[in-house]
């Protein structure tokens, strides 16, 4: 897949088989059905990383795309922190084939940097498994410019892939210039938590009540929910593509259908411009961060 054909709505698989440690209760059917249901309703692009219920969600992806083309799927995933020199790198992604059950990954992400590894070192293996062809392309996750510029320094093929936090809420990547630069080199810019702002959870982190009225307004106004506008305002932005994720049958069907409609110009600038809660740092769920 290229930038210019690159799917607008991709699927997550974080909190599938546990958090960072598999959960021996996890509901691994609903996982795989829900990932298998996505798939069928024409998704291709998967997200997922080693660290992922430390494998476990990587296994569970493996099995869903057991009974489809793989050539018509896009599988990315990722390499922690704290994998990021040479050897650890190499047998980070060796793990992941192994528990997806692939002969290769289409995307493979740095995690997030880590400043104790020298970026060159963490290039070169990279570099390595484009060489042995099992994985089609490198990916960066929570990384500021200047990262990305010292990435492309090393590699032998320009990263395809950007991968940070971006909605309505977390605008960093908009604020540092991230997502331009992204549209600017034809690298797409995937924005993980998509919606993570409809959870009550975030809301009362962030201050806010039970509703966003702006949120509300476009929702009545267009005839859709608020998760579709918060996506459709994403993904209406040239090169800015989602994943996101839901073991909700109804969830999935109203977010891939946030693509059957389309935002005014001037509503989605109000939406970018008046958005009431805007904040500059990404937030995991236990936290803000800055990008790296
Ligand atoms: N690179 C990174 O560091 C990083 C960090 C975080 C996430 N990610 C990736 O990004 C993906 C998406 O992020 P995320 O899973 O954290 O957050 P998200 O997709 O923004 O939100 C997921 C939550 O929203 C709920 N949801 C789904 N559809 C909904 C709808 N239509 N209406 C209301 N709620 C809905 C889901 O619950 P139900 O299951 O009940 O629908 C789930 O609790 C992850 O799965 C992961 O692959 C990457």
């Amino acid at each position: 897949m290229e930038y210019e054909n690159f799917p607008k709505i991709g699927f997550g698989t974080w909190t599938m088989g546990g958090d960072v440690v598999p959960n021996p209760n996890n509901d691994n059917k609903r996982d795989i059905e829900a990932i298998k249901y996505v798939i069928s309703k024409g998704v291709s692009h998967i997200d997922t990383a080693a660290n992922y219920a430390d494998g476990k969600s990587e296994e569970l992806v493996g099995r869903a795309i057991k009974d489809f083309d793989r050539e018509k799927l896009f599988i990315a995933t990722k390499v922690k922190p704290e994998d990021l020199a040479f050897d650890d790198v190499i047998k980070s992604c060796e793990r992941s084939l192994k528990n997806l059950d692939t002969p290769w990954v289409d995307l493979l992400y740095v995690h997030k940097p880590n400043p104790e590894i020298e970026i060159k070192e963490t290039a070169k293996a990279f570099n390595e498994l484009l060489k042995r062809g099992v994985i089609k392309n490198v990916g960066l996750s929570n990384v500021k410019l200047k990262t990305i510029l010292e990435y492309e320094k090393y590699l032998d093929k320009p990263v395809f892939a950007i991968q940070n936090q971006y909605n309505l809420v977390a605008r960093e990547s908009q604020e540092k210039g991230i997502v331009d630069f992204c549209r600017e080199n034809k690298k797409i810019f995937v924005a993980w938590r998509p919606i993570h702002l409809m959870s009550p959870s975030i809301r009362k982190i962030l201050g806010v009540g039970d509703e966003f009225p702006l949120l509300e307004e476009m929702a009545k106004k267009y005839n859709k929910t608020e998760a579709q506008i918060a996506v459709k305002w994403l993904t209406q932005q040239e090169g800015v593509g989602i994943i996101f994720k839901s073991t909700n049958k109804e969830h999935i069907d109203e977010i891939l259908e946030a693509e059957n409609f389309e935002l005014s110009k001037e509503d989605w600038y109000r939406l970018d411009k008046d958005f009431p809660i805007k904040v500059y740092k990404s937030f995991n769920g236990s936290g803000f961060f800055e990008l790296l």
